[in-house]
């Protein structure tokens, strides 16, 4: 493939910190939580989604997000951002500073319900002012869609489905949406498929691959993305992760794996592997204690 400079720079969103420990069932220590954020930061991640404004009762892991975000110390130049799915979250994602925040929808209805207790459209209708609001503090927004590659509930996922939510949120005023393969079913060959319908309306620099590696095709398919000209992709160190809603699911792409992927390809990722591999490492061995 030829590329240009510019085009072998890939965005890596290290989402380790939030969708890698929500699932985990013993509390991970905010200790370890600080030192996993501030490891990735010391091994070039430049964007880490650090948290997660939810309802504790839904996403007990995340209880302490005001904690987390209030202890690490800050790297200049990284972006920490968390996730905001209604006006309370974002207030206590303004409080604490949060660089970016997220809001996160589904092409699937089932899902939709399960993960946050609306349908598509109310959804939609309560991150609008979400959006507004943090847009109006100066923070940006990413949109997420899950399920785009087929859902625990309702199995296959039309792209039209995916895309209708993700122009969605590109017209709330989402600078990025990214695609979740939530339960990690998707293939090299529904990713293509996938994103040549996404294609057709939404330009590639607004889209961002969200693999989960539950079927080991995580970074074949974030290759074929790669292939079809997206440069932004999420990743957790360690391979950890897991949605407390969607049963089955696993962890999301190692950022080992990917980053290892991606330099052997001869793309840029400012990405320190060794680093990155003693934090990936550190986490593990906590959660598997
Ligand atoms: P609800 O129960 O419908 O909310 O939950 P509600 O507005 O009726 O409020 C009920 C209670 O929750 C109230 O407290 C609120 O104050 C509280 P009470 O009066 O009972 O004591 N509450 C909150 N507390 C803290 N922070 C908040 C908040 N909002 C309400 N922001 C809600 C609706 C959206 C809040 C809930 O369903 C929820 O928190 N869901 C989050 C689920 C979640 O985090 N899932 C994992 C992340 S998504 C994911 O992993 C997929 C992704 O990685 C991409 C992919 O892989 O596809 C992004
Ligand atoms: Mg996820």
């Amino acid at each position: 493939m030829n590329t240009t400079p510019s085009d072998r720079q890939v965005k890596i969103v290290e989402v380790g910190p939030r969708d890698g420990l929500q699932n985990e069932k013993n509390p991970v220590p905010l200790a370890a939580k600080v030192a996993l954020i501030e490891q990735l930061g010391a091994a070039g991640l430049r964007f880490i989604e650090a948290a997660a404004f939810v309802s504790p009762k839904w996403v007990p892991q995340m209880a302490d997000s005001a904690a987390v975000m209030r202890e690490i110390t800050r790297l200049p130049g990284v972006c920490y951002s968390a996730l905001t799915p209604n006006l309370k979250g974002l207030e206590a994602a303004l409080a604490a500073h949060c660089d970016e925040v997220a809001v996160f929808g589904a092409a699937s209805e089932s899902f939709s319900q399960r993960n946050i207790n609306c349908s598509i459209d109310e959804s939609l209708a309560r991150f609008r002012p979400v959006v507004e609001q943090a847009l109006a503090a100066g923070v940006p927004v990413r949109g997420y869609v899950s399920c785009v590659l087929g859902c625990p509930y309702e199995g296959d996922i039309e792209p039209a489905a995916v895309v209708h939510v993700a122009q969605a949120l590109l017209d709330m005023g989402c600078h990025e949406i990214s695609l979740g393969d939530t339960i990690g079913r998707g293939t090299p060959a529904s990713t293509r498929a996938l994103l040549e319908v996404c294609l057709r309306t939404i330009p590639a620099p607004q889209l961002a691959g969200h693999f989960h590696d539950t079927s080991g095709t995580a970074v074949a398919n974030a290759c074929t993305a790669l292939e079809m000209g997206l440069r932004t992709f999420d990743s957790a160190a360690g391979g950890l992760g897991g949605c407390p809603y969607a049963p089955g699911a696993s962890g999301n792409v190692s950022t080992e794996a990917l980053v290892r992927a991606l330099h052997a390809r001869g793309f840029e990722t400012g990405i320190d592997l060794p680093r990155l591999q003693l934090a990936g490492q550190a986490i593990l061995d906590i959660v598997r204690r």
